[in-house]
């Protein structure tokens, strides 16, 4: 592991957090020893719109049972959950965060997912996966934490069949060239921040041999959403289970930052669907 890679999974270790979600589920009503997936989603999607954007994005795919899915960057797999759950893929989670992938298979026993999902420790630049074992990468926001665009897509090419998809929703760079306000969800400083112009990942894929199929700019929905959240905390308080649980004591900040620095164009939250035509 790299020293920013390091640097990245110390941000995201916050401890005991498969103990945390199970008393949110608890002082949520629902009892975790008979959890389902739709009763983590309220905390298992770290990135922008949770399930919400999940269901945009898949909504664009169509994933079968017989599908090879790769989850890159997984997170505690709420993603991977969800597309075990709703097409019965068979899904493997990659993550650089011990925790992460720890609380990803503990959640995903809980709910009896285990036998679709499978989730190891790994880089997404060097991932320890064989040529060409899958027809569809995900990734949502992970590519902020990564400075190698380019390794980045040469390695998810290499991890593709010919034919296969590679769908990212991640937050880039937006028109206005400002600094970021810190810290935000993903870094709480500069120096494991690597925000980048939509531009750059398309040059990166098409080195990669990846073609664009789609892309579409999700700023009015990512407003809306932070907009729905902020008046519903402000109403009733924040949520037990929610994924202010992975983002320590400055999780307040780091929203109120994102949504700055989203109103003032600093960030576009993206979604990218390519092709690997070669
Ligand atoms: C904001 S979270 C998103 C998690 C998950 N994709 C989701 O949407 O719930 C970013 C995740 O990317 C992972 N990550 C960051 N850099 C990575 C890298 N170089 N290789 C693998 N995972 C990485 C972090 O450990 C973290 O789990």
């Amino acid at each position: 592991m790299s020293q920013i890679e390091k640097a990245v999974a110390r941000h995201y270790t916050t401890g005991a957090l498969t103990d945390r979600v199970r008393d949110a589920l608890i002082a949520s009503g629902v009892d975790p020893d008979a959890a389902t997936v739709a009763d983590l989603k309220a905390g298992d999607e770290f990135h922008t719109g949770g399930v919400a954007a999940t269901d945009n994005l898949f909504n664009q795919l169509s994933p079968t049972h017989a599908t090879r899915v790769l989850d890159i960057g997984c997170g505690i797999g709420g993603t991977s959950r969800y597309v075990a759950d709703r097409y019965d893929s068979t899904v493997t989670g990659v993550d650089l965060t011990p925790e992460f992938v720890e609380t990803a298979k503990a959640l995903s026993d809980l709910v009896g997912l285990s036998h679709k999902v499978d989730f190891v420790e790994g880089s997404a630049l060097d991932m320890p996966l064989d040529d060409a074992g899958f027809d569809l990468a995900i990734m949502l926001h992970v590519g902020m934490n990564i400075e190698d665009k380019a390794g980045l897509f040469a390695e998810v090419s290499r991890v593709l069949a010919t034919g296969g998809t590679f769908a990212l929703f991640d937050v880039m760079g937006g028109p206005t060239a400002e600094p970021l306000a810190f810290p935000l969800p993903w870094s709480t400083l500069p120096e494991t921040s690597f925000v980048h112009a939509p531009e750059v990942y398309k040059e990166a894929a098409e080195a990669a041999g990846l073609t664009l199929e789609t892309e579409n700019d999700r700023t009015d929905f990512a407003l809306a959403f932070f907009e729905e959240v902020f008046a519903k905390v402000a109403k009733d308080g924040p949520a037990p289970l929610g994924i202010h649980l992975m983002m320590g004591e400055t999780a307040p900040e780091k929203f109120q930052n994102y949504v700055a620095n989203l109103e003032a164009g600093r960030i576009r939250p993206t979604e990218m669907i390519f092709k690997k035509t070669g």
